[in-house]
């Protein structure tokens, strides 16, 4: 049996990307027999500014999300990583030993602290040796990520092997499992750059929450080329993103897409894009919706998520206290 483990960070938008890159390919392996660990990232979350009230709300939903995807709390610890206090106390012995050089070369710091000069955080900077924690306590085999956190799972690999180095064995070496298509959405606005909550516009994104309306008029501005057919060319990066996203939702292969929309437009893929991802995003709302009602029942099984993950993460750090000799 392996181990896999995920998480995401709360926040008020999650898209479609955060779906197919990380939800639904965690779910099959949870369906797999797997020990699965999946949990809120409040304390990354932090590494930015956060409005305290916001950051509770977006917990709750982070949990109803996941509850209505279809993440089972007799198969999958579902927590809050802040509720099991030795993430972060791992995390700072793991800041022992990652070098200012290997972080400085993480992608992700490099574009977020862009044109922020000074006043980015130390927290910010230091993200990756958090979630390197998250993941070596529970001698994690298994990671499944979108794209975008496959070079922080591979810094997490390497800060295993260093302290196993030098205190002996101690930490599973963890792999990543990134999907091969739909690992990396892109932008509907700028195809260039993948799908981001962050974007400076709501048009880059299918939000989960999104209705029809909206999602129809997300889909019609999103950018394309001026080839008119709808033929996948890894090139042609707004339809190759499109019909990723329609194969994604449908099941279909890009060949029976292609079928599908021999000698039509654009405006006719769009709109049948956009149905889909309707379909495939009322049930799952009305879902969502219905976990939302009863925030002390959330409560409750991130509560008995953290009470299963302690128990595990307080043995690892009785090993790792006493590895590193200060018990
Ligand atoms: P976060 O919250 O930014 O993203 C959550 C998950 O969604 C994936 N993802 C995407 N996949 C495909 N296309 C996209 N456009 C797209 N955008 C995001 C991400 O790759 C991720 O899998 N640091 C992490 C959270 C984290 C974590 C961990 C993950 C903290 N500790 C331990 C795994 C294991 C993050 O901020 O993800």
């Amino acid at each position: 049996m392996s181990r896999v483990l995920t998480a995401l960070q709360p926040t008020g938008v999650l898209h479609i990307g955060n779906y197919f890159g990380a939800i639904e390919p965690f779910l099959k392996l949870q369906d797999q027999g797997n020990e699965n660990f999946l949990f809120a990232v409040d304390y990354h979350a932090i590494t930015v500014p956060q409005d305290p009230e916001t950051l509770r709300k977006n917990l709750l939903f982070a949990t109803a999300v996941y509850l209505a995807a279809g993440v089972d709390p007799s198969k999958t610890t579902l927590f809050q990583q802040s509720h099991v206090q030795e993430h972060t106390e791992l995390a700072w012995i793991l800041n022992c030993i990652a070098g200012m050089g290997e972080l400085e070369r993480m992608t992700q710091y490099k574009d977020k602290a862009k044109g922020k000069g000074e006043s980015v955080s130390v927290g910010l900077f230091a993200y990756p040796v958090l979630m390197a924690a998250d993941i070596l306590l529970y001698d994690t085999h298994i990671v499944p990520v979108g794209e975008d956190q496959k070079q922080h799972v591979e810094l997490a690999r390497d800060l295993a092997e260093r302290f196993n180095n030098r205190f002996g064995f101690t930490f599973v070496i963890p792999k990543p499992q990134i999907r091969e298509s739909g690992a990396r959405i892109m932008g509907l606005d700028d195809p260039e750059k993948k799908m981001s909550k962050s974007a400076p516009s709501e048009k880059n994104y299918i939000s989960l929450m999104d209705d029809e309306a909206t999602v129809l008029k997300k889909i019609k501005s999103a950018v394309t080329d001026s080839e008119g057919t709808i033929v996948y060319r890894e090139h042609r990066k707004g339809m190759a993103n499109l019909m990723t996203i329609y194969s994604l939702m449908s099941g279909s292969s890009m060949s029976e897409i292609e079928k599908i929309f021999e000698g039509k437009g654009y405006g006719d893929f769009k709109v049948a894009l956009a149905a889909e991802i309707t379909a495939f995003l009322s049930p799952l709302q009305t879902k969502i919706k219905s976990y939302l009602e009863d925030e002390d029942a959330l409560r409750q099984v991130l509560a008995s998520g953290a009470e299963k993950a302690r128990e595990i993460a307080a043995k690892k750090m009785t090993e790792v206290r006493k590895k590193i000799g200060v018990a």
